[in-house]
C-alpha cells in the first residue's frame, strides 16, 4: 500500500474500532499526522487516563504504552512496536534499583516517568520533565528524597531548588551526547539565537541552555519569545511542531556526537505507519501487566497527576 492510502485505512479502523491515537513529539512526521492528541510525556498521561476509546493505540515507547495501560487497566492499549524501550527505562534495572531503595529507607522515592512499570511500583511519586521542579518544591524542604532515572534532570532540579536529592546513575543517551562545545560553536555562528534544551542533557549543555524545559515547555517558550532563531538541544522529532507552530523561524538543531551526528532516538522512530496500520488492523502487540503490578504502579502515578492539578501545572 502507498502512504496515502495506508493514512485512509489507518482513519477507516480507528473509526471502526473506535480507536484513539496518542503520539509523542519525537514520532515520525507521518504518525504526528495521524495521532488524535499530539503531547509530551506528561499531556499524554492526562490523554491516557480520560480516553473513553476503547483501543489506544500508543505511538510512543514502551514506558508511556504501559503508563497508558496502567492508567487505563480495562482498555486495549497497543504499541505497534513492541520492542520500542528507552535508554533510561533500560539504565535502571528493578533487582538493582530495589537494593538502592532499601540502602536508603528514610527516603522517599521519586521517578521520572521514563522507566519501567516495575520501577513505578517501586516509587512513591512519578514526575515528567514538565512538573519535576514544581513537585519537588511542594516537598518539606528536610524531606530526603531519591531521584532515579536520570541523572541529568535529577541533577538539575538540585541545581534549581537547592536541594541534594540522591540521584540514580541513568541517563537518555540521545540527550547526554549533546554536547556543549558544540553548542558554544553554534552560538558563536547564530549570535542572535536563543539555546533552548531539554533536561534530559548532561549539565554541562544545560549551563550553555537559555531556556531549560519539556518539549511542551520549549514549544510555549518559542511562542512567547517571538525570536526569528532558535538553537534547540533535543531529539528531532519535535523539529516538526516548532515548525509548523512557526513559519519563518530558523531552528538549528544540535548534532549528535554520536554515529550518525543527528540527535534521533532510535527507539521513538520504530513506529511507522505500516506497523500502526497492522496494529489496529490485528489489534496487536497489545500490552498486558499483572493486576498487582498495576495497582501498585498506577498509586504514584495518579499521586502526580493529583498533585500537578492542585499545583495548577495541568488542568
Ligand atoms: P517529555 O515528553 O516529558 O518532554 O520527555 C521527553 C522524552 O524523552 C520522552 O521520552
Ligand atoms: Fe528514552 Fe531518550 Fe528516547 Fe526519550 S529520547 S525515549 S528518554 S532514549
Amino acid at each position: 500500500m502507498d502512504q496515502e492510502s495506508l493514512k485512509q485505512a489507518i482513519l477507516q479502523l480507528k473509526k471502526e474500532k473506535n480507536a484513539v491515537i496518542l503520539g509523542h513529539y519525537y514520532q515520525r512526521d507521518e504518525i504526528q499526522d495521524m495521532s488524535d492528541y499530539i503531547g509530551d510525556s506528561l499531556a499524554l498521561a492526562q490523554e491516557a487516563q480520560r480516553s473513553k476509546a476503547d483501543i489506544i493505540v500508543f505511538c510512543g515507547v514502551h514506558f508511556m504504552a504501559e503508563t497508558a495501560k496502567i492508567l487505563n487497566p480495562d482498555t486495549k492499549v497497543l504499541l505497534p512496536d513492541v520492542t520500542a524501550d528507552c535508554s533510561l527505562a533500560i539504565s535502571c534495572p528493578g533487582e538493582a534499583f530495589k537494593k538502592f531503595k532499601e540502602e536508603h529507607p528514610d527516603h522517599l522515592v521519586i521517578s521520572y516517568i521514563n522507566c519501567s512499570a516495575e520501577i513505578k511500583a517501586l516509587s512513591d511519586l512519578i514526575c515528567t520533565s514538565g512538573n519535576a521542579e514544581k513537585l519537588v518544591r511542594s516537598l518539606p524542604e528536610e524531606q530526603k528524597i531519591i531521584f532515579a532515572p536520570d541523572k541529568n534532570l535529577g541533577g538539575y532540579i538540585n541545581k534549581v531548588t537547592g536541594r541534594n536529592m540522591l540521584l540514580w546513575d541513568g541517563v537518555c543517551t540521545v540527550h547526554d551526547a549533546l554536547k556543549a562545545e558544540t553548542v558554544t560553536g553554534l552560538k558563536k555562528q547564530y549570535p542572535e539565537a536563543k539555546v533552548i534544551a531539554h533536561p534530559e542533557c548532561n549539565k554541562e549543555l544545560l549551563a550553555e541552555a537559555d531556556f531549560i524545559g519539556s518539549t511542551k515547555a520549549m514549544l510555549n517558550y518559542i511562542k512567547s519569545e517571538g525570536r526569528k532563531q532558535y538553537i534547540v538541544a533535543t531529539e528531532t522529532g519535535i523539529l516538526y511542531e516548532m515548525k509548523k507552530n512557526n513559519p519563518g523561524v530558523e531552528f538549528i538543531v544540535v548534532p549528535s556526537g554520536n554515529g550518525c551526528g543527528c540527535a534521533d532516538c532510535g527507539y521513538m522512530k520504530q513506529n511507522t505507519l505500516e506497523k500502526l496500520y497492522d496494529c489496529l488492523k490485528n489489534e496487536t502487540p497489545e500490552i498486558t501487566l499483572p493486576s498487582q503490578l498495576m495497582e501498585d504502579a498506577r498509586r504514584p502515578i495518579v499521586k502526580m497527576l493529583e498533585m500537578s492539578r492542585r499545583l495548577g501545572i495541568i488542568k
